[in-house]
């Protein structure tokens, strides 16, 4: 049974947007995925305009949604209940009743792994111009590998789900492939188009396929009926002139008694950075981060200190910061 039941209306509405076969067909590849326009073109083969007609009584009837990401539109179902009206719930339960076998959605099924196959190429190719710095850069602080189980620490203790979670400033997507487990729904962001297509591919191969990629800038992004459990600020707030503000946007995007939590570079003297991985800021101190988070209508509930291990010496430490909104 659905989690989440609809109204008469809404469920024959929902029925007759997908009760056609392309339509049906549309609905089952955006089940794997977002996927463009000239994606689904190439994975159903119809033209542009019939695809784009099918797409617009989908959307109209709110079985997918559709986000513009530089010169590309993307499709996904609707995943967030509450501007679903519950369609979701519906909409899940019909797919899953499809035979994956039918050669008809097999085949589709197939081209949509071509396409992924391609977007990671284009992908590669990009990430090609820019690895080499991000890799220099990753070098300079604390490893992952030790930073990464810390998040997860901080977040969930027990183990226990984190809920809806926005990733800003995504990236290549780290922090989604990292939290996609335990995320109820889990959106990233960024303005750079490019790392949304890298961020695509690396999902695409760690088989994250209920992850939302979104362009936008966070000092200008609406996302109307979303609200987050956590939202994650993740090595992005040294390259803003202005993090104070971000971190204003980060809290107006959780919910009340939601969690905002920042993970960057404590206050360092290495000016090299500047220059040569731009970062605007050197680094931030406890009391700076707590400052901003108590302007933003946060309270800091938690600061953990990643320090580099044994002979890693000379990295700079990577600081955790949470905060919870509300919090008196
Ligand atoms: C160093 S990367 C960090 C990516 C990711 N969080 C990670 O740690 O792997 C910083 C990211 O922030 C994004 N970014 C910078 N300013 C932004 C803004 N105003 N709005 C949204 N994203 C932004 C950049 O495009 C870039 O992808």
């Amino acid at each position: 049974m659905p989690e989440l039941t609809i109204t008469l209306d809404r469920s024959v509405d929902v029925m007759r947007a997908i009760g056609e076969p392309t339509r049906a067909r549309i609905v089952n590849v955006l089940s794997e995925g977002e996927c463009s326009v000239s994606d689904l073109c190439d994975i159903l083969g119809q033209s542009q305009p019939r695809i784009s007609r099918h797409l617009r009584l989908l959307v109209e009837a709110e079985v997918c949604a559709r986000h513009r990401e530089g010169n590309y539109v993307f499709f996904s179902l609707h995943r967030s209940e509450p501007t679903s009206h519950g369609a979701g719930s519906l909409v899940h339960l019909l797919v899953s009743a499809l035979d994956r076998d039918d050669p008809v959605l097999a085949a589709d099924l197939a081209r949509l792994t071509t396409v992924r196959e391609r977007r990671a190429e284009l992908a590669h190719q990009h990430f090609a111009e820019v690895a080499e710095r991000w890799d220099r850069e990753r070098t300079l602080h604390t490893p992952d590998e030790l930073v990464e189980p810390a998040i997860v620490h901080l977040l969930s203790p027990n183990g226990h789900g984190i809920g809806d979670v926005l990733d800003i400033g995504t990236g290549t997507g780290r922090m989604i492939e990292l939290l996609a487990p335990m995320a109820n729904r889990i959106v990233g962001l960024d303005s750079n188009p490019s790392m949304l297509r890298v961020a695509r591919a690396n999902l695409d191969r760690a088989r994250i396929h209920h992850a939302e990629l979104r362009q936008s800038d966070i000092f200008a992004t609406s996302m109307p009926g979303s609200a987050f459990d956590v939202a994650v600020v993740h090595q992005v707030l040294h390259f803003l002139d202005d993090p104070a503000r971000a971190i204003h946007a980060a809290a107006d995007l959780v919910v009340d008694g939601g969690r905002v939590l920042v993970v960057d570079l404590p206050r360092h003297s290495n000016e090299a950075l500047r220059v040569e991985h731009a970062h605007r800021r050197l680094g931030f101190t406890s009391e700076q981060m707590n400052g901003w988070f108590a302007d933003a209508g946060l309270l800091q509930i938690d600061h953990q200190m990643v320090e580099p291990k044994g002979r890693q010496t000379g990295l700079i430490a990577v600081g955790l910061w949470i905060a919870r909104k509300g919090a008196t």
